[in-house]
């Protein structure tokens, strides 16, 4: 039986279908409309076994503006998993009913697990604090817009580097373009690890470690702040006493370069304050807006859709 397509992490897409997703979801940005009945007849399920709201509302928000419709739950409690169905079974199960599963988990190798299992595409929302590539086609297209090219960029990221599954699959992505250079931004406890270092060391891309942001900052060409994510850690004193270590503020943006753009995948809790949103180089929101054009992208092109008839 062939294999159904999936999006486990970037690897799972060339560089090729990379620039087609972004293109496809440029177009579809500037006419939705005329892709408005695309995914009529076709179901999305979407599995949420940890909290969301930007990747749940943007995936349902695709499927839906695309005509399609969705399934699913936002609580497994609410599912046969609070009865200890597996994720196995669970996967066999909705891929009876739905055309592409969108899952998230707070296990590291879950979405994997249940692409393995499922009769359909399968796209991993999130698994733990390994991967996030839809995270990462969002970014691409953020970065694509507002920096004009995806190549030869001083990206600096910054905060809780161990366990962000965003940085994880953006770090690893971007390091299939030409002239990329990283600056790796997190006090000791929550360095980047080994799995994506070693990628950047087989591929010769240059990269440096710092706990100063200050001193960072006016090299960079994007600075991508990351929350310290309180659910990953085991003990709550060491978040507490880790939580507020990097706060962008407005003092420390006049130390950048004019152009330099600051993303960051959100929700934020301290790491941004709330008076840099309004300077022009603060483009997080507008990352949000591309998560759904994005995504109405991949459901198309996973559904065998994204070409005209
Ligand atoms: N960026 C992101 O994954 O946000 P949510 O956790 O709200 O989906």
């Amino acid at each position: 039986m062939e294999r159904k397509r999936r999006l486990i992490e970037p690897g799972d897409l060339s560089t090729g279908e990379i620039f087609h997703l972004l293109r496809l979801a440029n177009d579809i940005l500037a006419d939705p409309a005329k892709y408005g009945e695309r995914c009529k007849g076709r179901l999305l399920a979407s599995l949420f076994y940890e909290p969301s709201t930007r990747t749940k509302f943007s995936f349902d928000a695709a499927m839906l503006r695309l005509g399609g419709q969705v399934i699913g739950f936002s609580d497994p409690n609410t599912s046969s998993a609070a009865k200890g169905e597996t994720l196995a079974d669970n996967a066999r199960v909705v891929s009876c009913y739905a055309d592409v599963i969108v899952v998230r988990h707070p296990k590291e190798g879950a979405a994997r697990h249940i692409a393995d299992y499922a009769d359909c595409p399968v796209i991993n929302a999130g698994d733990g604090g390994h991967q996030h590539p839809t995270q990462t086609l969002t970014d691409l297209m953020t970065i694509q817009k507002h920096m004009g090219r995806l190549e030869n960029l001083t990206v600096g990221v910054c905060g809780d580097l161990k366990f962000g599954r965003t940085i994880h699959s953006l770090v690893s992505c971007l390091s299939r373009f030409p002239g990329m250079r990283f600056v790796f931004i997190s006090p000791e406890e929550l360095q980047m690890p080994a799995f994506v270092k070693d990628l950047l060391h087989r591929n010769d891309i240059p990269y440096e470690e710092t706990n100063q942001l200050e001193q960072a900052i006016g090299s960079l060409d994007i600075l991508y702040m990351t929350r310290v994510q309180r659910e990953r850690f085991v003990s709550e004193e060491e978040y507490l006493r880790l939580k507020d270590y990097f706060i962008l503020t407005e003092e420390k943006m006049a130390l950048a370069k004019p152009d330099m753009i600051v993303m960051h995948p959100l929700p934020r809790v301290n790491e941004i304050q709330r008076d840099v949103d309004s300077d022009p180089r603060a483009v997080y929101f507008d990352q949000v807006k591309n998560g759904m054009y994005v995504r109405m992208a991949l459901i198309l092109f996973l559904l065998g859709l994204d070409k005209e008839a």
